[in-house]
């Protein structure tokens, strides 16, 4: 059985990181090269890394990336100066809450080192490189536990996902693409549907890539079409990421995910959230307190360079998220098993 994907979105080499640049996907293929903390808060902040595992795993280097270029030995003073490193990296995105989980964790370990600046600088990139992998891990199990409670059908089955939760948006593999993966190589999926996820279409320009480059069949349909395919009966699941799920299983995920999860209800397709422990956030008790990132009126205004409204007397809402209630969602994939939303609190003792 293939267990990894083709797709590596973050490099660690010659102590740099190398970011697949996913603004110029699916036409160019670049690595971007990130020397510092700022680059990278920049690489999230424009979305050239995207995803909420791979934003927790990018920031986890970018604060190695911030300590190696601090040039004060007193360790007081080092720490400080680190700690405004990650308060930069944690404004750049307020919805993934990988990203805090991730900025928390290492801040943790640079506190709790003993020893002189250099051993902390040490410590801090091997706790990075140690996210970086336990992310695939954690995909890799995601994927497995998908797999055993995926609808158990004669018929291959047609799974629909929406944005991108795939090898891109982690270490490697994905969470949602990543069930959709082990699907495939149990020869359980006939195909992916691909919502084009409107305004940024990381549906169709990262998830249809993904799936061309390993053969996995995939068909690109528009957000508006979704209802219609259910009502022909053309989509036997739905599969999805999270950017962040509240304690009582409300997930924040990708604008257009609510939706998706209304119709499934009417349809009777069970849908499901993939997503690492990592994603759920036990300080909120529900979705209402996810706070959900709004991103510039460009992104609606436009298709590319082009203007697709008046150029004036129009306003613009652009929400990055929705939350998706609990009660829609059949159940939450992680890498320790399979819940249902209710069982969320159980598992957190
Ligand atoms: O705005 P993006 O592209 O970062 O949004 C990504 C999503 O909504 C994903 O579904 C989510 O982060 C899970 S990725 C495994």
């Amino acid at each position: 059985m293939t267990i990894s994907s083709q797709v590596n979105p973050i490099i660690w080499q010659d102590d740099l990181v190398y970011l697949v640049d996913q603004t110029l996907l699916p036409n160019q293929f670049t690595l971007k090269p990130i020397k510092s903390a700022s680059e990278m808060a920049q690489a999230i902040k424009t979305m050239v890394v995207r995803g909420a595992p791979a934003i927790g795993v990018s920031a986890a280097y970018g604060i190695y990336l911030g300590a190696r270029d601090i040039a004060i030995e007193n360790r007081e003073l080092f720490l400080q100066e680190l700690g405004s490193i990650a308060e930069m990296l944690g404004e750049t995105r307020p919805t993934a809450v990988n990203l805090f989980w991730a900025i928390e964790r290492v801040m943790k370990v640079a506190n709790e080192t003993a020893g002189d600046v250099e051993t902390i600088k040490r410590r801090l990139l091997q706790e990075a490189q140690t996210i970086h992998q336990e992310d695939l891990e954690t995909c890799l199990a995601i994927g497995k536990e998908g797999l055993a409670i995926l609808p158990q059908t004669k018929k291959k089955l047609t799974i629909l996902t929406h944005c991108n939760a795939g090898a891109l948006a982690t270490a490697g593999y994905g969470t949602a693409l990543g069930v959709i993966r082990a699907a495939w190589s149990a020869g359980r999926l006939d195909r992916v549907i691909a919502d084009e996820t409107r305004p940024r279409l990381q549906g169709a320009k990262l998830t249809t890539w993904e799936c061309a480059q390993e053969g996995i069949p995939v068909t690109l349909i528009s957000d508006n079409m979704s209802a219609h395919c259910m009502k022909l009966g053309m989509i036997d699941a739905v599969v999805v990421g999270a950017d962040r799920i509240a304690a009582n299983g409300d997930t924040a995920n990708k604008i257009g995910t609510y939706g998706l999860a209304v119709i499934s209800k009417m349809h009777n397709v069970p849908f499901y959230v993939a997503a690492p422990l990592s994603t759920i956030d036990f300080s909120l008790a529900t979705g209402e307190q996810i706070p959900i990132e709004q991103r510039h009126s460009s992104e609606i205004s436009h298709v590319g360079e082009t203007l697709i409204c008046p150029s004036t007397g129009v306003d613009f809402y652009n929400p990055a998220f929705d939350v998706t209630s609990c009660e829609l969602i059949t159940a939450i994939i992680t890498e320790k098993g399979s819940f249902k939303p209710s069982e969320l609190l159980t598992l957190r003792r």
